[in-house]
């Protein structure tokens, strides 16, 4: 059977930023694992224009605009699930990934997501703002999120030496959120592609 395939979208696109540090973090133990296959969708290398279509993309599907919305679109066509790593902006999520997900849904849809937080309380006012917009995608957000607190973000930006100790104590809920993701995904592709079936 082929490994699913597991998109880390990733929200924030300053130039200089706090995500690359979890980046490289999730790059490295979501790449070790033997049951997925791992993608990055890094919305700083893949700018996406404002949305500006006639119509919702659930209504009209996969009308790219441009290029950069077909490659975008393609990328998660490709996934069987999400994990995001966000950042929080005034108590909510960045703009950039709030346009990726207006921007699309049947590449969405009847998928698994799950997120990756950073901030003074890990991220988690955005998180829970995301599984609401994950619902209206159709999608399902799996329970367990991982959460990268204010004091943790400080040892990691100024202690570069213990870094690993941080890693070590946020790998069980990394662990559990996406071996659930992987379930999901599991049982879901087979689902979409007798849908994809019937459609065609
Ligand atoms: C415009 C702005 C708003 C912010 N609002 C919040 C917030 O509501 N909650 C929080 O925990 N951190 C907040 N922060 C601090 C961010 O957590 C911190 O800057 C983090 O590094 C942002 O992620 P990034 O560097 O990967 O973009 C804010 C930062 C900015 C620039």
């Amino acid at each position: 059977m082929q490994l699913p395939t597991v998109s880390l979208i990733v929200a924030s696109t300053r130039t200089r930023r706090f995500a690359d540090l979890p980046l490289a973090w999730l790059r490295e133990r979501l790449g070790a694992r033997a049951d997925l296959s791992l993608d990055v969708l890094d919305l700083r290398e893949h700018p996406l224009p404002f949305f500006d279509q006639p119509k919702p993309p659930a209504w009209n599907r996969r009308a790219y605009a441009n290029e950069a919305e077909a490659t975008v679109g393609r990328s998660l066509d490709a996934a069987d699930g999400f994990i995001v790593l966000t950042n929080e902006y005034n108590h909510g999520y960045s703009a950039a990934l709030k346009n990726l997900l207006d921007t699309f849904f049947v590449e969405f849809q009847h998928k698994p997501i799950g997120f990756v937080g950073y901030g003074n309380v890990g991220g988690s006012r955005a998180i829970e703002q995301l599984r609401l917009v994950a619902a209206e995608l159709d999608m399902v957000s799996v329970r367990t999120s991982v959460h990268i607190l204010g004091h943790q973000m400080r040892q990691l930006a100024e202690h570069p030496d213990t870094r690993e100790t941080v890693w070590e104590g946020l790998e069980p809920r990394l662990e559990l959120m996406t071996d659930d993701l992987l379930w999901w995904a599991n049982a879901l592709a087979p689902a979409r592609e007798e849908d994809d079936a019937l459609a065609s």
